[in-house]
């Protein structure tokens, strides 16, 4: 009888095991979730690193601003690394195009400080760095 009740306790703790098991595990969805929680939330990267390739990919015309500033410049015109001016934050941007928007358009161009040249962009035309900085000062 002993060894019975032994048994069942045994079966009882796997069974349950089991089911920690599986409550435990993540769905894809979650690890997804997760993954997006805990990554960085910028990656510096400065001219001459071969920092996984910038990123944009050839298409065929002239990608829109939008397009550009997700591939390019969001790293760091996002949350503002290195007193980037932020995406949308439009007094930043303002005191920047005080100069003009040529002379400005010229520093993405050339680089500024951490500002690589071209946001690392260099397949970039001048025109698709012209309307990324549109959309990133809120001037689309
Ligand atoms: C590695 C980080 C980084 C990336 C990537 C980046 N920028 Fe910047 N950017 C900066 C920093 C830092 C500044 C501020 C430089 C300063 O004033 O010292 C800046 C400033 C600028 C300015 C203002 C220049 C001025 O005259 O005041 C423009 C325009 C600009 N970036 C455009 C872009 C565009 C367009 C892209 C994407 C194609 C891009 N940046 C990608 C870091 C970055």
């Amino acid at each position: 009888m002993k060894m019975l009740q032994a048994m069942m306790l045994f079966v009882a703790t796997l069974v349950m095991a089991q089911a920690n098991a599986s409550t435990d595990a993540l769905t894809d969805a979650q690890t997804e979730k997760l993954r997006e929680r805990i990554k960085p939330v910028a990656e510096v990267c400065v001219q001459g690193d071969d920092c996984g390739g910038p990123v944009v990919v050839v298409a065929s015309g002239p990608r829109s601003g939008e397009a550009v500033y997700n591939a390019a410049c969001t790293t760091c015109h996002a949350v503002g690394v290195a007193g980037a001016p932020k995406k949308g934050d439009v007094a930043a941007w303002d005191k920047r195009l005080a100069k003009g928007f040529d002379a400005t358009l010229a520093n993405a161009i050339n680089g500024l400080n951490a500002m690589p040249a071209k946001g690392l962009c260099m397949d970039c035309s001048d025109d698709e760095l012209t309307a990324a900085i549109k959309f990133m000062s809120g001037r689309e």
